[in-house]
């Protein structure tokens, strides 16, 4: 099927989203395996440091590069949730996932960088090793900060650079030589799992992210290292209207 949505990006975009719909039959598998279900933890761990801006009974997430929906599944739980991606094949495992959940969630074909949506929407924005995947950290920082209502909260999980000595090396051991080999073989991927670690070397380490996300507009950015330092959670608000 022809890819409907209109690119901000690139030639790196178009690679990206092919990459992904390559790996979209395995990639669930494949995070719990590769993770010992970690990833499910700290999904968990995303939700939790938003749950309280969800407690309205008219209150709305928007996961942005939800894949195949397993965070918006989560948010899902306590507050009707918008999943967002830009491809077809991960959407459609997602939505296959919301329909045998039965729980409020709505998944839609967009770019993170041109977000289908009217300023300050919702309630909660987050998004799961996603944001290092964009082509334009700055521009998704941007549209995610305004589709958030005034007042509301963002939150970033997304894989780090560990802070334990031992752990950096025995994780970056793992991450770089043995992760890919199997991810590679299972998916039948050429690239997908050696792109995984090299993205992530190159993506801003925790405070120059945090640093980022000030630049884009957030208020009180705070973020905490999840399994020493391999994924981190960055959270931040919107400023509220009294606040402006
Ligand atoms: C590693 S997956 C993460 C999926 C999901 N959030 C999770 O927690 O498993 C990254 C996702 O980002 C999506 N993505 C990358 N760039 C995007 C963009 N510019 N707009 C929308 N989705 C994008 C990819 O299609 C892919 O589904």
């Amino acid at each position: 099927m022809e890819n409907p949505i209109v690119f901000q990006g690139s030639e790196k975009a178009r690679r990206i989203q092919a990459m992904f719909a390559g790996i979209a039959p395995t990639y669930d598998q494949l995070n719990h395996w590769l993770s010992l279900s970690i990833d499910k933890r700290w999904r968990r761990a995303a939700v939790r440091e938003v749950a309280d801006a969800l407690t309205r009974p008219d209150a709305k997430a928007l996961d942005v590069c939800c894949g195949t929906a397993d965070l918006a599944l989560e948010l899902g739980r306590l507050a009707p949730t918008v999943g967002v991606d830009f491809c077809q094949p991960m959407l459609a495992r997602g939505m296959e996932k919301v329909r045998r959940s039965g729980r409020p969630v709505r998944l839609l074909a967009g770019d993170a960088l041109a977000l289908p949506f009217a300023d300050a929407s919702f309630d909660v924005v987050t998004v799961a090793f996603g944001i290092r995947n964009v082509v334009d950290l700055d521009g998704a920082l941007s549209e995610m900060r305004r589709t958030l209502k005034p007042g509301g909260k963002v939150v970033i999980l997304e894989f780090s650079h560990p802070v334990v000595p031992g752990l950096k090396q025995l994780f970056g051991f793992y991450f770089a030589r043995i992760l890919p080999r199997i991810g590679n073989a299972v998916s039948r991927s050429g690239y997908a799992y050696s792109y995984l670690p090299a993205s992530v070397q190159h993506f801003p380490d925790q405070a120059t992210l945090a640093a980022q996300m000030e630049k884009a507009g957030f208020r009180d950015v705070t973020w905490r290292n999840l399994s020493g330092g391999i994924a981190a959670l960055h959270t931040g608000a919107r400023a509220a209207l009294s606040d402006v």
